[in-house]
């Protein structure tokens, strides 16, 4: 395959962006074309159409009948669709990119993932945030997480809202979260409450995993302000992600300083009135300490992400995210669903 002709079903405010992006590949000279879009709105519909200068059409199947030739798609219609849509496409013979999640349940998800292997079609999950280049920069870098703060926090707006807020963003933080700890999940407690939307818009989760790590998640759409951030501890190091600055901190304890830190601390010399700079001829019990800022090569996410599609399509490599760990996230992301209804029915917070 020379050049990869691609449409993208959805144009709404994120299906937007894959418009956006395939065709400024397409002028920078990457394989690929942007040769049609799927969008059931006349009013977007239209202006894709003159945007772009591609055909528009009204549903998946009506792009299906003609003879125009698609080698791959992306997939940004409501989380509630992607199965329909995905399914069409994947056994009309397409490469598919489906927005996370990948469907609204297993089922789904294992429909999609059956098709796409009968197939032979990549199937891709948009878990987006795995190509932030913070998160691409300190993946080979990981030692053992043994436990995780999740925010991730955003203004008010109605879209989204076929879905609740872990389905629309802490989904983004579990899928990085099972895929940094490594270690199948072994318990979910959660507490949600819909504020402004008939779903849950704040939720707070706490996942332990078998290897015993820990993870705190709190996502919300209600916030007064935005924060998209991941920390973790490591023994002996603290990393911080922040995905919206593209921007990493590192704090390191030297083992040699570690290790007198804790003899002093069993002998009792630390925490007294000096505490253990008094205590001890070390000049500050941060002596030890190294803050680092490792490198980050900033970029655009979605750009990387459908840069790594494109070339999962045109060399058949199982893709950087693949859709059995877009069903893991989707499962996690229903399990934490389950306890939350729980915890809502022990508050008695589902009568009237
Ligand atoms: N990866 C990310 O960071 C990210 C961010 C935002 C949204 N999303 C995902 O993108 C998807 C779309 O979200 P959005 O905010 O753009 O929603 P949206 O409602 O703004 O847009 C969805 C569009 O799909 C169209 N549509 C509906 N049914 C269709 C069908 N059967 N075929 C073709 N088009 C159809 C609608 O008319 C609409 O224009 C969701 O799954 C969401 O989770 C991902």
């Amino acid at each position: 395959m020379s050049v990869v002709r691609v449409a993208v079903c959805g144009t709404g405010s994120f299906g937007r962006n894959h418009l956006r992006v395939y065709r400024e590949l397409e002028i920078a000279g990457s394989p690929v074309a942007l040769v049609a879009a799927v969008e059931p709105h006349p009013g977007r519909a239209a202006e894709t159409a003159q945007k772009y200068a591609i055909p528009v059409f009204g549903a998946a199947a009506e792009l299906l009948a003609t003879d125009l030739a698609i080698d791959a798609a992306s997939v940004a219609v409501p989380t509630v669709h992607h199965h329909a849509v995905a399914l069409e496409l994947l056994e009309a013979g397409i490469d598919v990119l489906v927005e996370k999640p990948i469907a609204s349940s297993l089922a789904e998800a294992d429909e999609l993932i059956a098709a796409a292997e009968r197939g032979a079609r990549i199937l891709q999950p948009g878990h987006l945030e795995r190509f932030n280049p913070a998160v691409l920069a300190i993946e080979p870098r990981l030692r053992r997480p043994m436990f995780f703060e999740a925010h991730r926090l955003s203004i008010f707006t109605p879209r989204a809202l076929d879905v609740d807020v872990v389905l629309d963003l802490m989904i983004h933080d579990l899928d990085i979260v099972l895929r940094f700890a490594n270690s199948p999940v072994r318990e979910v407690r959660a507490v949600g409450l819909p504020i402004l939307s008939a779903k849950v818009d704040i939720s707070n989760v706490r996942v332990e995993f078998e290897s015993g790590c820990v993870a705190n998640f709190t996502a919300s759409r209600v916030s007064t302000e935005r924060v998209r951030k991941l920390r973790f501890f490591e023994p002996a190091r603290y990393v911080s992600v922040d995905y919206a600055r593209q921007d990493l901190l590192v704090i390191e304890v030297d083992p040699a300083v570690a290790a007198k830190v804790m003899a002093a601390l069993a002998a009792g010399v630390v925490g007294g009135a000096g505490g253990f700079a008094a205590a001890e001829a070390e000049p500050h019990p941060t002596a030890g300490m190294s803050f680092l800022k490792p490198e980050v090569t900033p970029g655009e996410p979605l750009r990387l992400e459908l840069e790594s599609f494109l070339e999962s399509v045109r060399t058949r490599k199982e893709p950087h995210v693949t859709a059995r760990q877009g069903r893991a996230a989707l499962e996690l992301a229903l399990e934490i669903q389950k306890s939350t209804e729980a915890h809502a029915r022990r508050a008695g917070l589902n009568k009237g």
